[in-house]
């Protein structure tokens, strides 16, 4: 036990839990250690993080709650993901419950979504295909933002698949969507849909094998390396994605994908290679061309 664990008896106020936990992950070099102690003990407390600071701080807390807060202020020193520890993540204002089976949902995949969305005029009905489905983020968010689209979304993972089922039910929009365990490198990947589809969007692995061992150690030894790992350039699933895509979109339909920082130029020959024509990038927040979009003739 360490002097901070010492120091504090179980009768701690809930302002007192919260700042020990703050200097703790401070002195070990943590980001943001404040947020970071807010999140996590508002989420062991079942309570919205503002809610922490109407009616919560004053109040004592139990041992059981000094117990786990402290257990997960060290696994957070650890470099564990903050949202694994707390199990929950937002994309595109809508919650989903993550494990370390999938990868964490990133901003700049609401990118991707956002310019899909913009593709989908808000009164057809169309099928979308979304390949790496992981949590079911991007196959969630378009149902619920285009309550009119059919989707299948497929992951290599049971478990991502699983989880995606889940956070589908928390999202009500189970009904729009089926889920499939389906490996995009397989042969058969093509002949098990028994019609074609309108958009196939997809934030494939695409991580080098040069690059991965630079990753920071959050995402290298947490984050699953089967979400990441893209082949020895990072683009093994782009240029998987063009081929099968191209037999299964309708005649006009649309691929969306996200890209690495450095590949938006690789993808867009890739895609010219495969037969797509209307080739567009939009860049993300950083001014990083992030996803990259074509349409078969
Ligand atoms: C970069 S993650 C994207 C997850 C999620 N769609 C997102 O945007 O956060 C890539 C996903 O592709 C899945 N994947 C990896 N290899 C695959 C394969 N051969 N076939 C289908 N999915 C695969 C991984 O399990 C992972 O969920």
């Amino acid at each position: 036990m360490g002097n901070w664990q010492r120091q504090f008896g179980s009768q701690l106020r809930v302002a007192d839990l919260l700042q020990e936990g703050t200097t703790k992950l401070q002195d070990g070099g943590i980001a943001e250690p404040r947020l970071n102690a807010e999140w996590l003990l508002s989420n062991l407390l079942r309570k919205r993080r503002a809610e922490l600071y109407i009616d919560e701080l004053e109040k004592p807390t139990n041992s059981d709650v000094v117990t786990k807060f402290r257990a997960l202020i060290e696994r957070r020193l650890q470099q564990e993901p903050l949202q694994y520890l707390t199990g929950e993540t937002e994309f595109m204002s809508l919650p989903f419950k993550v494990t370390p089976a999938v990868l964490i949902p990133r901003p700049d995949t609401e990118i991707l979504v956002e310019h899909t969305l913009q593709a989908i005029s808000p009164e057809k009905a169309i099928k979308i295909l979304d390949i790496g489905t992981g949590c079911g983020n991007i196959a969630i968010s378009l149902a619920h933002y285009r309550p009119q689209v059919e989707i299948v979304a497929v992951d290599v993972a049971p478990e991502a698949i699983q989880l995606a089922k889940e956070n589908a039910k928390i999202n009500k929009v189970e009904k729009q969507i089926q889920f499939l365990v389906a490996d995009v490198l397989g042969e058969d990947f093509v002949a098990q849909f028994d019609s074609k589809f309108d958009f196939v969007v997809s934030n494939p692995p695409y991580i080098s094998e040069k690059e991965f061992s630079t990753l920071p150690i959050e995402v290298r030894q947490f984050e699953p390396a089967i979400a990441l790992q893209g082949g020895d350039d990072g683009l093994t699933f782009h240029r998987r994605i063009a081929m099968v895509t191209s037999e299964l979109l309708t005649s006009g339909g649309q691929l969306f994908l996200e890209v690495g920082y450095n590949q938006s130029q690789m993808v867009q020959r890739i895609l010219k290679k495969s037969g797509f024509c209307s080739i567009k990038t939009f860049r993300d927040l950083a001014g990083i061309e992030r996803v990259v979009t074509g349409a078969v003739s």
